[in-house]
Formats: C-alpha cells, sequence, structure tokens
C-alpha cells in the first residue's frame, strides 16, 4: 500500500486531513459570492483548503478558477492568466473563445493548433509593461460580463496575494479593489500566509482592500481530528499501535500539518516491515527529520555569527525562551538585552526565527530546534531511517 501522508505538494481527497468545518465555511462563503481573505502562517494548507474546495464547487456548478501569484513576475503575465484562464473555464470553443478576446483592447486572442489539428485559444497582451493595469482591469471586467453572459458563477482564487505589492503597491490595489467591488457573478479567495501583510491589506483604514471582504484565519487542525485521521491510515494499512502517544509527535511540529505529514510518513515506511509502531519510533521523529534537513540547516548555521549561534543553542533548549529575563541570560552568560535584541531581530529579519504576535520568538523551522540540540549534544547520534 502506497504511503498516505503525503507531503510538499498538493494533497487532496482521502489524504487530506479533516477541514470539514472550514471547506463548508468558505464554500458558504462562496455561494453567496463573497470575498475572503484566507490567512495562516506558512504550510497550514491553505493552497491545499483551496484545491479541496474545487472539487465541492464543482460539483455545485461553480467554475472554479485558481491563481497563484508567484507563477506571474510580472502585472501583465498575470493580467493575460486571469483572462485565459477564466476563459478557458467559461467556455470551450477555440473559435468562441478567440471571438471573445478579440474585442478586448488590451489583449488578444492566441490560437494554437495542437498535434492533432485541434484548436486551442489562449490570450497575449497587445502592449507590455505600461499597459498592464488597464489590461489587467479590462481583463477582471470581462471575466465578470462573461460569467453574467454565460449565467455562470465563477470562483477565482488568488494565491500568495501577499505578494501582490511587487505589481507597485498600492496603485494596484486601488484599482483591483474598484473593478472587482461591483462584481456579482465572482466570489473572490484571497489567500496568503504573510499574517502582518495580508492583515494591513485588509485591516488598514487607508488600504483598498479595506473590509472588501472577510479575514478567515486558518488554525492548526484539532489534534484529537488529526488523531482520527492519522489512526484510521494506519489501521487500513495494517499497523499496530499500542499504547502509543501522539502528543510528542504533535508538540514536535507544533500542529503544522506540513510537519506532521512529514513526520507520519517517515513513521509509516519505519514501521512497513514489521507493521508495528512503538513510541520510541514516535519520539525519534524530529531528529530525523533535522537530520534529513541538515544541509540547509548546516548552510543557516554557517551564516550566523557567532553571537547568534550561542543566542540560537540557548534559545533552542528551553521550551518557552525568555530572552530578555535575567534568568535566561544569567543561564547562558549573554546580554546585555540590547544586543539580544539586535540579535534577535537580526535573525527574524533572515527568516529564522519568528516573531510571534505575543512577542515570542520560536524557530521558523521547527525541527531546526532539534538540529542545534543534537549539535549540542554531539554525543547523542542522530537516529537513521
Ligand atoms: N488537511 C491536511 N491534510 C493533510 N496534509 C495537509 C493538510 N493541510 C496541509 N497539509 C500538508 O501541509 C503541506 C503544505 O500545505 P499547503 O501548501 O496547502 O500550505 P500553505 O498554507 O498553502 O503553505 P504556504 O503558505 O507555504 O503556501 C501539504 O503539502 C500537506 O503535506
Ligand atoms: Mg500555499
Amino acid at each position: 500500500m502506497e504511503n498516505p501522508f503525503k507531503y510538499g505538494g498538493i494533497v487532496t481527497g482521502p489524504y487530506f486531513a479533516d477541514r470539514a468545518r472550514e471547506i463548508s465555511e468558505l464554500f458558504s462563503e462562496m455561494r453567496n459570492l463573497g470575498r475572503v481573505f484566507l490567512v495562516s502562517p506558512r504550510r497550514y494548507g491553505k493552497t491545499c483548503l483551496i484545491f479541496n474546495l474545487r472539487g465541492k464547487l464543482k460539483k455545485e456548478g461553480y467554475r472554479p478558477v485558481y491563481l497563484d501569484l508567484n507563477a506571474y513576475p510580472g502585472l501583465a503575465s498575470f493580467a493575460v492568466a486571469v483572462t485565459e484562464k477564466v476563459s478557458k473555464a467559461l467556455e470551450s470553443s477555440a473559435d468562441k473563445l478567440a471571438k471573445l478576446i478579440s474585442a478586448l483592447k488590451y489583449l488578444r486572442p492566441r490560437v494554437e493548433v495542437g498535434p492533432d489539428g485541434s484548436l486551442a485559444a489562449g490570450v497575449e497582451m497587445i502592449a507590455p509593461g505600461r499597459e498592464a493595469l488597464p489590461a489587467l482591469l479590462e481583463g477582471l471586467h470581462y471575466c465578470e460580463q462573461l460569467a453574467a453572459k454565460k449565467g455562470q458563477k465563477l470562483v477565482i482564487a488568488i494565491d500568495e496575494f501577499s505578494d501582490l505589492a511587487k505589481y507597485d503597491g498600492q496603485i494596484v490595489e486601488k484599482a483591483i479593489r474598484s473593478e472587482i467591488q461591483s462584481h456579482t457573478h465572482i466570489g473572490y479567495i484571497f489567500s496568503g500566509s504573510s499574517q502582518s501583510v495580508m492583515l494591513a491589506m485588509v485591516r488598514d483604514t487607508q488600504r483598498a482592500f479595506y473590509r472588501l471582504g472577510r479575514i478567515m484565519e486558518l488554525g492548526p487542525i484539532k489534534r484529537d481530528e488529526y488523531m482520527k485521521f492519522i489512526l484510521k491510515w494506519f489501521k487500513k494499512g495494517g499497523y499496530r499501535l499500542k499504547e502509543v502517544n501522539f502528543e510528542v509527535l504533535f508538540d514536535a511540529a507544533e500542529d503544522v500539518p506540513y510537519s506532521i505529514q512529514r513526520m507520519c510518513n517517515i513513521l509509516w515506511e519505519k514501521g512497513r516491515s514489521t507493521r508495528a509502531i512503538t513510541q520510541e519510533m514516535v519520539e525519534q521523529l524530529p531528529m530525523i527529520v533535522a537530520r534529513q534537513d541538515s544541509a540547509h540547516f548546516e548552510l543557516i548555521w554557517q551564516g550566523a555569527s557567532q553571537g547568534q549561534k550561542i543566542l540560537l543553542m540557548a534559545l533552542a533548549r528551553e521550551q518557552d525562551p525568555r530572552p530578555f529575563s535575567k534568568d535566561f541570560q544569567f543561564t547562558y552568560g549573554i546580554g546585555p538585552s540590547s544586543s539580544i535584541k539586535a540579535s534577535l531581530d537580526s535573525l527574524v529579519k533572515k527568516g529564522i526565527l519568528y516573531k510571534m504576535p505575543a512577542g515570542k520568538y520560536k524557530f521558523a523551522d521547527t525541527f531546526m530546534r532539534y538540529w542545534i540540540l543534537n549539535l549540542a549534544e554531539a554525543d547523542s547520534p542522530i537516529p537513521h531511517i
């Protein structure tokens, strides 16, 4: 049986854990053609959630369209992509498509003949660069008109939306808002992981997206729900799990679905020959992942200053580090607070640490903590998979 714990890509169907409530919430927003800003830290499952919603939307007669802003370095390519994807979602005849698009001012149809003689219509920009914003607005306007003409309801999901700033920021935001706020045939999902950027877009009264839609903050999956999913698969695979406690796995993963999936994937392989899972196997998992990623951590480590390394080691050793407390500074022989603050800021900037809203610091990659702990205890070998 193939390993059911998938990670790294888009996970759908039976391999996707829980999120029933979130899917039905998003679905009901889209049924009302609402606008939702889907926000979470990285690797919580926003993209997977959007893809799992697609099936439900299609079943109910909606036309889902997905765009990832990462794929469009320039506004012109984004304008082309929106128009092309929406056109294809609503019209399958290349002929009709070409006709529709030829009515546009900034975009034009591109008809290709396939090896079997079939025709496929695409979209391209007439004048790139300067005209990109009008082209995008024209494209969005056309999407709404086409949906109305076809009597169809569209759901456009734009992933990595916090990247929007790369297209000349606020001018683009304002223009997009003014266009889409009148749309009555399209529901929008704007998804992004840079929480501060996303939330500022929607909550800042000065910003264009202020109150354009509701914010949906995606939290972790509840442990008991995730546990049901994990146990269901192990049972299906004929594994025996006697009195195994998974809390240590959830703690190490800090409830991030990607990290949970990764450890469960390893656990499945480790138990494949014996079909038996023991507590010891579960407890070794964080170190195994740390070892698999060690080349990456090694590079980060080499780029840190001596002071930063000492601070990182100290942070790794504490469950709930308080770097500004006297205790912490005394225990690890570091300080004063001003230099710790400077190191912390620099580590956050480099993406090694993550500053929580409550002012606490944690490792951006939870497994780095285990890698550092292992460095510090060089005589405790990392178990091999
Ligand atoms: N409900 C789930 N069930 C199983 N695995 C999940 C689930 N949600 C997320 N994952 C795992 O987490 C990984 C990352 O998910 P996804 O790419 O959707 O996160 P994201 O929030 O979009 O991350 P990013 O902000 O980095 O784009 C997936 O490849 C999958 O392994
Ligand atoms: Mg994503």
